[in-house]
């Protein structure tokens, strides 16, 4: 056979054929093309290619980016051997490169790893997220796109340690048509193999384009290498465009039978893939007829009787679609009939990825005219750390908060509270069409207070305490949704407000001029100056109620635009909502109970709903018909005493309508025994994944209204008399649900005091459940309210996700829900990590916010989190989202008087699920699992 096929070659100059067309080699020409040698110390130009490299200097300004000389473990192909190392605390770092509208492109980036420590970045085209590149193996990403403005942005997202690259290169792709079928995605290369090629990959300027063809020379033990000499011309019957370089299309491989293409290293999940296949009949006496193969792709036949010469031509080609999962089978096999075995020259095989649109283009304008703005003035200033590529995706610009409206991302948040900024205010930020929240408080700006469009939808504006000087300008007596001003701790203001100028929205309070300015410590989502304290708090849910008051008549969302202005019921509701929180604390009488009665209650421990370490919980019915859980520490156990104090003495103190409350207690006969109401729905945990779950879905709705209750507990908890108190074992089975699915926290055994001034806050023993233990006090031993902060993140996850925060039954990444978490969130993928048995039934807005929530609680570094006041705040919001879509068209309908205050009832009275008749409280009273 090998004989036949090396006579058919040799052969080829005596035959005859017409040839129409002949593919010239290619002009050397580099146009269009960008070479970035990433911290190269001037522009060069390769002696063997003529690539014209040059270095990336000039793309960044700080210094916060150091180079490195890659040793280990191999030197790239080109020998270029430098690295550019990004020590960033978090975000992302783009290189933007000139593209022109319309055209295609190829851009890939090359990441030696030199890195000693561990590193994991994610690596977007736009703002699509195309891959992980991870600090153990060098590796090159590279995708294909059309080209939607007249720039690109390349960009390394934060994971892991410091994102690092060597080299970025962007090429057209002139007339070779990858993305016709594709026009709206990244084809993100995951092979490009040249078939029977045995010496080094073949690119630029054997390639025009420049892409990189790896050599294979066998695919099985039977396989067989054929070739043109590479003296020979090659020639192309017909009129054929011919996607694959001539050099590649030299060597093929061929067997007698089958060639097998097989690759088990694909990314797991399911991912379309499009793989294209190159053949060129090598030998010149092949006929129509005489090469025919079937191609089966995973085992799904595809192709039958194709032959290679088939289109008249001795080039051919062909294109598949697939979806796979972790692997790919293309298999040639000879077909019936056929003379000659399967043959195949190349084949690349590319994973098609969504075009992830990029933020509307004015608000990327007016952002990139903002961060120019700023950077005159603080050029070293950390916070553009991470602005750099899109303001919003894949990851916003730190300090920079975005929605989704009307199909499109948009900036409506500006937060750089207390980044040590200067200069003067930014005047372009005023131009920010969907922008309701601007807080540029605690910061050295100075000058005037730029004036905002009358179309401009700022709600909140805070400049308070920085070196603004008046007027307020005209137009803010015309801003349609302007609720408040701060402008307290401004020495120079002059309180000169425009001519019919509501002075209620102006807040010039300096109560707060003193506070210290909290330095670096970064507040990354939510806005104002909160404080765990009570007095503050008190002040926070006045400011919010009028928030969400006003906030109702700003419909957001879909039904934006469409609101009813200024509704006359708004002012009368305000102040007669129903107070959240009493802080002062109320003396609670807590009734002691006899043995007797105990026993009686419970027809003497007959029904046992709980156990744990410390003793057993069994139901009972008080006279009165009220239905209790009575939790018994046995006399044998030496476990729990100082839990049960601890429960009864916090819980005689504190009351609250999220927090399980104490009915009695007996201590007879070294009997230990708490009473508390039955809760007749269970808990959380068992809602969201346990038994109750599988009879019933817990809706989106109730979820949300459960996250918002448990965390109102915890407000209640941490802000406490003014000093907090840590629960230190938040978790789902300790959110408890009474008949109404009202959540109510539960298990104080472990609560603490938090930590005072003088108090050195470390203790020797942590406590708390594996999945929800916040890892700095794990390490530190370090307590603080923020640990119940990262418990109650876990819970927004689970609550999310209906996944357990610990289930080493599943693959190794999946063990810890905040590990498998963190990347959907990062990228953005809702869909992955929501629950599917919610999917559908909920508002992607609301929802989004919780994960927001979430993604906040759960940073590594306490300082980071949220306080309970801002994620109440945050939740109460998404209720509101949440409901708003029905409750508030359904109000607009009814012409009913006070409907506002139904919306707003409707959040604190969740819907009401019919309590089920044998309910399970199993573990809801009982002690955390000994751990
Ligand atoms: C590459 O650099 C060389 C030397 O500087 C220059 O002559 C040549 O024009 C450059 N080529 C391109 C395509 O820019
Ligand atoms: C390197 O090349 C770039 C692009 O051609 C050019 O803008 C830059 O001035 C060059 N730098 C040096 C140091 O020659
Ligand atoms: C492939 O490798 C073999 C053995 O090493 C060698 O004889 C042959 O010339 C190589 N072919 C090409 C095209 O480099
Ligand atoms: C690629 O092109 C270079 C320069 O034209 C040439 O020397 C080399 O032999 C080619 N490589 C292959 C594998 O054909
Ligand atoms: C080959 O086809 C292309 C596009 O289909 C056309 O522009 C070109 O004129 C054709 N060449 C010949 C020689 O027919
Ligand atoms: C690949 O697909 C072919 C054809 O369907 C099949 O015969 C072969 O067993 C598959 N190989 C593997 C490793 O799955």
């Amino acid at each position: 056979m090998m004989e036949e096929l090396d006579k058919w070659v040799s052969r080829v100059a005596e035959s005859f054929f017409l040839f129409i067309f002949i593919l010239s080699q290619s002009t050397f020409a580099q146009e269009g093309f960008v070479s970035i040698a990433c911290c190269a110390e001037a522009n060069s130009t390769d002696p063997i290619t003529n690539i014209n490299w040059t270095t990336d200097s000039p793309f960044f300004l700080d210094r916060v980016i150091s180079c490195q000389k890659i040793s280990k473990p191999v030197v790239s192909q080109t020998g270029y051997n430098e690295a550019r190392i990004f020590n960033i605390a978090s975000g992302k770092r783009c290189y933007t490169l000139p593209t022109t509208e319309g055209e295609d492109y190829l851009i890939r980036g090359t990441f030696l790893s030199g890195a000693s420590e561990h590193s994991s970045f994610g690596v977007s085209v736009g703002v699509t997220v195309l891959s992980l590149v991870r600090s153990s193996e060098n590796s090159d990403v590279e995708g294909l796109f059309k080209a939607s403005s007249n720039y690109i942005d390349f960009c390394l997202v934060k994971k892991e340690g410091a994102p690092y690259i060597s080299q970025l290169v962007l090429r057209p792709l002139k007339d070779l048509d990858y993305l016709k079928d594709f026009p709206s995605s990244v084809l993100k290369l995951v092979k490009r193999i040249n078939l029977g090629g045995n010496g080094t990959d073949i690119r630029y300027p054997n390639d025009t384009s420049d892409r990189i063809w790896e050599p294979k020379s066998s695919l099985g033990p039977t396989n067989q290498f054929i070739a043109r000499p590479s003296n020979q011309i090659l020639h192309f019957k017909f009129n054929v465009t011919v996607k694959a370089p001539i050099e590649v299309l030299r060597t093929a491989l061929t067997d007698l039978n089958r060639l097998e293409i097989l690759h088990n290293d694909l990314e797991t999940g399911d991912s379309d893939y499009v793989v294209f296949l190159y053949f060129l009949e090598l030998s010149d006496m092949v006929r129509l007829g005489q090469r025919v193969l079937d191609i089966y792709v995973n085992n799904e036949k595809k192709s039958t009787s194709f032959d290679v010469v088939g289109n008249l031509s001795n080039y051919n080609e062909v294109v598949f679609n697939v979806r796979a999962n972790g692997s790919l089978n293309v298999t040639l096999v000879k077909a019936p009939g056929s003379v000659l075995g399967p043959i195949c020259n190349s084949y690349e095989i590319f994973q098609v990825h969504q075009w992830d649109p990029q933020t509307s283009p004015e608000d990327v304008e007016v952002s990139l005219k903002v961060k120019h703005e700023l950077l005159m003035y603080n050029q070293q200033n950390k916070v553009f750390q991470s602005w750099f590529g899109d303001p919003c995706l894949p990851l916003p610009w730190d300090g920079i908060f975005c929605e989704r409206i009307a199909g499109s991302t948009v900036i409506t948040k500006v937060d750089l509270y207390s980044r040590n900024l200067i200069g003067p205010l930014l005047p372009d930020i005023t131009e920010l069409t969907y922008l309701n929240t601007l807080n540029l408080s605690s910061n050295g700006f100075s000058g005037v207070i730029p004036s905002f469009p009358s179309s401009s939808m700022l709600r909140l504006l805070d400049l308070s305490n920085n070196d603004i000087m008046g007027p307020v300008p005209q137009s803010f007596a015309s801003m349609p949704k302007l609720e408040m001003i701060y402008l307290g701790c401004n020495p120079h203001f002059e309180n000169e407000l425009p001519s019919g100028f509501n002075s209620s929205k102006l807040n010039t309070d300096s109560q707060s001029c003193s506070m210290e300015r909290p330095g670096s410590m970064k507040r990354r989502i939510f806005i104002g100056s909160v404080a765990c304290g009570s007095f503050l708090l008190t002040v926070a849910l006045v400011i919010y109620f009028v928030r969400v008051y006003k906030q109702k008549l700003i419909p957001r969302g879909r039904f934006n635009g469409k609101g009813i202005k200024g509704h006359p019921m708004m002012k009368n509701v305000i102040f007669s909502l129903p107070s959240i929180d009493d802080v002062a604390i109320k003396s609670i009488s807590i009734e002691t109970f006899t043995l007797e009665y105990i026993e009686a209650a419970t027809e003497k421990y007959r029904t046992l709903i709980g156990e744990g370490g410390f003793g057993s919980v069994y139901r009972g019915t008080l006279p009165d018909g009220q239905e209790v859980a009575v939790k018994v520490r046995s006399a044998t156990s030496t476990q729990g005493t100082r839990e049960f104090e601890n429960e009864l003495n916090l819980l005689s103190a504190i009351r609250h309508e999220n927090l399980v409350p104490l009915l009695g207690y007996c201590c007879e006969n070294d009997q230990e025994i708490l009473v508390y109401p039955f809760m007749s729905n269970g808990s959380l945990q068992d809602r969201l994944y346990g038994e109750a779950s599988k009879r019933k879905t817990l809706d989106w709705a109730t979820r949300l209204s459960i996250a918002l209750g448990a965390a109102r507990g915890l407000m209640h908890l941490h802000t406490f008399a003014g000093r907090c108190i840590i629960h230190r074992d938040v978790k789902s089975s300790n959110i408890l649900l009474d008949h109404s699915m009202c959540a109510k926290v539960a298990d104080f055994g472990f609560s603490k005091y938090a930590p005072q001034e003088g108090d050195s806050g470390a203790s020797l023993e942590v406590r708390g459940t594996a999945g929800y233990l916040d890892p700095e006090y794990y390490m530190t031993h370090h307590l603080s309210d923020k640990s119940d902060v990262f418990s109650f993140g876990v819970v927004l996850l689970e609550i999310v996700s209906g996944r357990e925060p610990l289930n080493i039954r599943r693959p190794r990444n999946e063990w810890s829900l905040v590990e498998w978490a963190k990347p959907y969130i990062r990228e953005a993928k809702i869909d992955e990590l929501v629950d599917p048995s919610i999917k559908g039934g909920y508002h992607a807005e609301a929802l989004w916010r919780v994960v927001e929530v979430a993604w906040s609680c759960i940073e590594p570094f306490s300082a980071y989190r949220p306080c309970m006041v801002d994620i109440v705040r945050e939740l109460e919001d998404a209720l509101i989202i949440e409901n708003n879509a029905s409750e508030y068209m359904r109000s607009i309908e009814s012409s009913g008087s006070n409907h506002f205050s139904v919306v707003f009832e409707k959040r604190n009275v969740p819907p009401a699920i019919p309590t089920e008749t044998s309910p399970t409280l199993t573990q809801n009273l009982a002690p955390p699992e000994p751990r």
